[in-house]
């Protein structure tokens, strides 16, 4: 996955200021960073949650940031919510389980 200049928003506040990344095969990357810096403003940003976004996000050489989440799916895109009370009746194992 190759993501190039990200930018977003949360109304006017200006939160991701031209992140770029890139994950290879079989490679696990870490977004680390102080609360608040944007790690799961990125996520989100990248699976669709924010609308106001520009950008260029590709895997494999499929730009997805415009694909709808079954679409993105396809590209073996997937992202587990974070946060309390998701998915109430799921325990925390099914909760970790999600992700596969
Ligand atoms: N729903 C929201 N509305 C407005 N601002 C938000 C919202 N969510 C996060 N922010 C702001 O965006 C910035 C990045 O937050 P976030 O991505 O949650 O950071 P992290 O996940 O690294 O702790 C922070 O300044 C935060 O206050
Ligand atoms: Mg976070």
């Amino acid at each position: 996955m190759r993501v190039e200049n990200l930018n977003a928003w949360y109304d006017r506040s200006h939160v991701l200021q031209g992140l770029s990344l890139e994950v290879n095969k079989s490679e696990i990357v870490t977004l680390m960073g102080r609360n608040r810096a944007g790690k799961t403003t990125t996520l989100r940003s990248l699976m669709d949650f924010l609308s106001k976004r520009q950008g260029k996000a590709d895997s494999d050489g499929t730009s997805f940031l415009d694909l709808p989440a079954h679409e993105r799916f396809h590209l073996e895109l997937a992202y587990v919510t974070e946060d309390r009370r998701i998915v109430p009746r799921l325990t925390v194992k099914e909760n970790l389980e999600l992700g596969g």
